[in-house]
């Protein structure tokens, strides 16, 4: 923008604090404040902030909201006759090299206190593996057991990029082809206070957060990677959270029900562990599945009833299978998730310039209202102790020591299913290159029975 449109516009939208700042800087510096700006986009973020002013709950509470269905974890011979079925068409997309996996990894981490790159973070029980590594194995070991070269793609962030690009380089893509590891970085939006101020974040930039995990649809589109996956001739993305070192990447089952029922956008789910926990719900939203992220239930509402028989059960982990072409719709349509709003204390330069607590306002789109926009769907219910172990919190519940606790506890139980015996406190730990599932473990075990009494790990 030219300097005088760029002021033009920030005395029409009151930053009036933003402009005496801008006209101090000497002239380079002042054209790379502008620079910078070019990268936010300041017109939607005003849009949002008068949208939101003023409303004290959230913009778009559902009203009417029932259970929705799921295809829950076999129990009888003819639903397990079906997952068998969806097994084997999930192997054939797996095959047929259909499938492109994908992490975000472009959060801030802020409850975890890890500045940088996320999937540095060393989780694995035994062989502190971080879970990059974790992930980068599997989809080696996805890619032997398939003959098959799945890309891995890695969404980042403005703030984390360069240390998640080194990351990789440093560890040498951990024996994935470098070529098949796509990095792509998804935008930023500026970060407002609850008044309508933008915040400075140093003498030429303004303070910015990344757009929220929806994001991962526009900049996916917007970096062309969307586009040479479809001429590369994949069809589906399995899409997951950096923070999940359980996560059953490429399940074969899971693709194969996705692709029976045809779905656009898949989603696992599991039982909540309780009302409070934060992990979205799902439910027919107006008679269409969709997620209702946690901080939008009103208490005392049903949806947040507990126990047995209680009809909201299903809590959304972020685990996700998308159609390309969905993925392509929703961007042809003009990016079309709604944002949401969350509210954050934080420290950033007051008037007089001194750092002082502001209340602001960040605006993010969340993947999983891709659902209410997709023609078919398809949820699954899956188990908590195989599949979801957040690293969110540095210490407590969701930390990186409940994670490696649920990484030895998993390798346990699959061992101890294979028929060996483990000791209950020791910890254990099953290289995803040596087994990706139990099934896979008692194959490779081969009725040999192991007595582990002390710390291990098969590879
Ligand atoms: P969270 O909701 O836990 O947010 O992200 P966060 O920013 O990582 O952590 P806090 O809230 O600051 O503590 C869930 C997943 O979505 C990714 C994160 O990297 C994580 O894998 N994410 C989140 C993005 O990739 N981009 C975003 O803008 C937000």
């Amino acid at each position: 923008m030219p300097k005088s449109e760029t002021l033009d516009f920030l005395k029409e939208h009151n930053q009036h604090r933003i402009i005496q700042h801008y006209q101090r800087l000497s002239p380079d510096k002042q054209d790379l404040f502008r620079r910078n700006l070019e990268g936010l986009d300041l017109p939607l973020v005003f849009k949002l902030h008068r949208e939101f002013s003023g409303k004290e709950t959230p913009a778009h509470l559902p009203r009417d909201i029932q259970p929705a269905p799921i295809i829950t974890v076999p129990a009888t011979p003819s639903e397990l006759s079906f997952q068998e079925k969806a097994c084997a068409q999930g192997e054939a997309l797996l095959r047929e090299n259909r499938v492109a996996v994908l992490v975000v990894a472009g959060g801030q981490g802020s409850r975890l206190g890890f500045n940088g790159a996320e999937g540095a973070f060393l989780v694995s029980p035994v062989k502190k593996k971080s879970l990059f590594q974790l992930f980068s194995e599997t989809v080696l070991a996805l890619n032997h057991r398939y003959r098959t070269a799945i890309p891995l793609l890695v969404m980042t962030s403005m703030e984390n990029d360069r240390a998640v690009k080194d990351f990789f380089q440093a560890h040498n893509f951990f024996g994935l082809d470098s070529g098949a590891v796509l990095f792509f970085t998804q935008e930023m939006l500026p970060t407002i206070t609850a008044d309508g101020s933008l915040i400075l974040k140093d003498e030429t930039h303004l303070f910015a957060h990344p757009d929220g995990h929806g994001g991962s649809l526009k900049a996916l589109h917007k970096s062309g990677l969307l586009s040479e996956l479809i001429r590369g001739g994949f069809s589906e993305l399995f899409y997951f959270q950096v923070d999940n070192p359980l996560v059953k990447i490429a399940d074969p089952v899971f693709l194969g029900y996705h692709r029976m029922a045809e779905s656009e956008f898949s989603l696992k789910v599991l039982r909540r562990r309780n009302a409070a926990e934060k992990i979205g719900l799902y439910a027919l939203i107006n008679g269409k599945p969709g997620v209702i992220e946690y901080s939008d239930l009103v208490p005392g509402s049903e949806c947040l009833s507990e126990g047995e028989g209680a009809r909201f059960w299903a809590g959304s982990i972020a685990i996700h299978i998308l159609a390309l072409s969905f993925v392509e719709r929703l961007n042809r349509q003009g990016f079309i998730l709604p944002y949401h709003r969350a509210v954050k204390i934080t420290e950033a330069p007051g008037p007089g310039g001194r750092v002082e607590k502001a209340t602001v306002w960040k605006f993010e789109t969340f993947v999983f209202d891709g659902l209410l926009l997709a023609d078919r769907t398809c949820c699954v219910e899956t188990l908590r102790a195989e599949e979801f172990a957040p690293v969110k919190n540095r210490q407590g519940e969701d930390s990186a020591g409940t994670a490696a606790q649920a990484i030895s506890a998993r390798a346990r139980q699959w061992l101890v299913e294979a028929g060996s015996s483990v000791a209950f406190d020791v910890p254990v730990e099953i290289s995803p290159r040596y087994a990706l599932d139990k099934e896979e473990l008692a194959v490779k075990l081969k009725g040999k029975l192991m007595a582990i009494k002390e710390g291990a790990y098969l590879e």
